[in-house]
């Protein structure tokens, strides 16, 4: 199980605080990469994912909501990103993976509420994450969509027939209710913003987050 506090909701005037604040309970920070065209927001980009792994050794998990991610693959590895996740809707995913493994990066697809599980079949064996959206791309603090448990269910019910060595991550709407139902289809790795950053103990918020994933998972696990 990995916690994966999102950034987005964190205080952008004090970033490297907000991190500290979070990291006792942080396994991964996610980056939430918005360009303004695939979702219509605008967010951060190389230059504050190069500012962050200048202030800590956080593994950073970039989400790139970008129509044209393959041309910032490089500015992002460069930059000391861990990992990406690329949208299977953009398109050219069989390219993108093989740009990020050559550039050393963490692979990782996502896949937005309104695309069906089935878009991301062929290329579940060549990844590291399957990142299933919760809510529609763009902005946080929005409701979570129960959409995904379903998607969920199935990528794992397919690494399990295929031994394949798969991580779920599901994005958006996430607070203690909705890791326990996402952990209990076989999410293990949760994403979420207001519900830690817009807390007033973020970290204990995180904590809660990681505890209510684990006791569903463990159910699950004895099913
Ligand atoms: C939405 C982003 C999410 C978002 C999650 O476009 O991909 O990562 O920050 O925020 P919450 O947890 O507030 O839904
Ligand atoms: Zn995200």
């Amino acid at each position: 199980m990995k916690v994966a506090p999102s950034i987005l909701s964190a205080d952008f005037a004090h970033l490297g605080a907000a991190i500290d604040g979070v990291r006792g309970e942080a396994d991964w920070l996610h980056v939430d990469v918005m360009d303004g065209h695939f979702v219509p927001n605008l967010t951060i980009g190389p230059p504050v994912v190069a500012a962050i792994r200048k202030h800590c050794d956080a593994y950073l998990d970039c989400h790139l909501m970008m129509t044209n991610p393959g041309q910032y693959l490089e500015a992002f590895a460069s930059a000391g990103a861990n990992s990406v996740s690329v949208h299977v809707e953009v398109g050219g995913t069989a390219d993108l993976i093989d740009k990020c493994r050559s550039l050393g990066l963490g692979v990782g697809l996502a896949v937005n509420p309104e695309t069906p599980i089935e878009a991301c079949e062929e290329f579940l064996g060549r990844i590291d994450v399957l990142l299933v959206m919760s809510v529609h791309p763009g902005f946080g603090g929005q409701k979570f969509m129960p959409v995904a448990v379903d998607k969920i269910a199935w990528a794992a019910g397919y690494a399990e027939r295929n031994s394949l060595d798969l991580s779920i991550e599901v994005d958006g709407g996430i607070d203690v209710e909705q890791a326990a139902l996402t952990s209990a289809a076989g999410a293990n790795i949760f994403v979420a913003g207001s519900a830690i950053f817009g807390r007033p103990d973020p970290v204990a918020a995180a904590g809660a987050i990681r505890k209510s994933a684990e006791l569903a998972g463990a159910g699950r696990e004895r099913r």
